[in-house]
């Protein structure tokens, strides 16, 4: 019998599992994040763009840890709306407080965030504007739609396409991810765009099986993390 893994790739699948479902942190925590956006080039004066945030707690732990500029998206408006009533618990209700924000919006049209530059007459939908973000983060996002039958990656690529207009030259874009081939995944046009370099988080175990002997040998896990440069 094979079994179907969970629809990742519908929004009616995230819809209702955020009706249930409050906290939960996909691949890894902030306290393994942190120190690899520092060691990145992000800094607590960097302007973060969360890209498909789910009810994970990075954005607030980002705030916590002294980064104010912080504006996370998902296309699920039920998750976004928790996530600004957690906000005003923790931060207060005020619209003049300084928080983290949040929209629904899909990450695979971010034109609304373009910059636009009103001196040169362009529109929001065109690339090479003063960006508005200096980073995109995203854990887990792009592995949820890369879970579509799209079989020539053509979502990813999309992806990849509204980020790299999102960002000026330098920008960071970071993705976390249980897959190693999510770079293969981009086209040759949308890899020249940016360096790239991968770091792989090992996973922790949770439930070892114990046996008379110890706990069975299990080979390890890894999650990958891409730091992407702008070029
Ligand atoms: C695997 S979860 C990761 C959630 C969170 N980033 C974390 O690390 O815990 C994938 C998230 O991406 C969101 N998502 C999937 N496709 C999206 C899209 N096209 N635009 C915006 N969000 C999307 C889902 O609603 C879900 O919250």
């Amino acid at each position: 019998m094979t079994v179907k893994p969970p629809a990742y790739d519908k929004k009616e699948y995230w819809q209702e599992r955020f009706e249930q479902e409050q906290s939960f942190e996909w691949l890894v925590g902030p306290q393994k994040l942190l120190p690899i956006l520092e060691t990145s080039g992000v800094s607590t004066k960097t302007r973060v763009l969360q890209v498909g945030c789910g009810n994970s707690e990075l954005a607030f732990s980002l705030f916590d840890n002294g980064y104010t500029d912080i504006l996370s998206i998902d296309y699920c408006s039920n998750v976004i709306e928790r996530m600004k009533e957690e906000t005003d618990n923790r931060y207060g209700q005020g619209s003049d407080i300084v928080k983290p924000r949040w929209k629904a919006m899909s990450a695979l049209d971010l034109s609304n965030l373009y910059a636009p530059s009103p001196s040169s007459g362009r529109t929001p939908n065109n690339a090479a504007m003063s960006a508005n973000f200096d980073c995109v983060l995203d854990k887990g996002a792009m592995d949820a739609i890369a879970c579509s039958d799209d079989n020539d990656n053509s979502l990813v690529n999309k992806m990849e396409e509204q980020v790299s207009k999102l960002l000026d030259k330098d920008g960071i874009w970071i993705i976390v991810s249980y897959s190693d081939s999510r770079w293969n995944e981009l086209n040759d046009e949308a890899k020249s765009r940016w360096s790239k370099k991968v770091i792989s988080l090992e996973v922790t175990p949770t439930n070892l099986v114990q046996t008379p002997n110890g706990p069975i040998h299990q080979p390890a896990i890894y999650h990958h993390c891409y730091i992407l440069h702008k070029l």
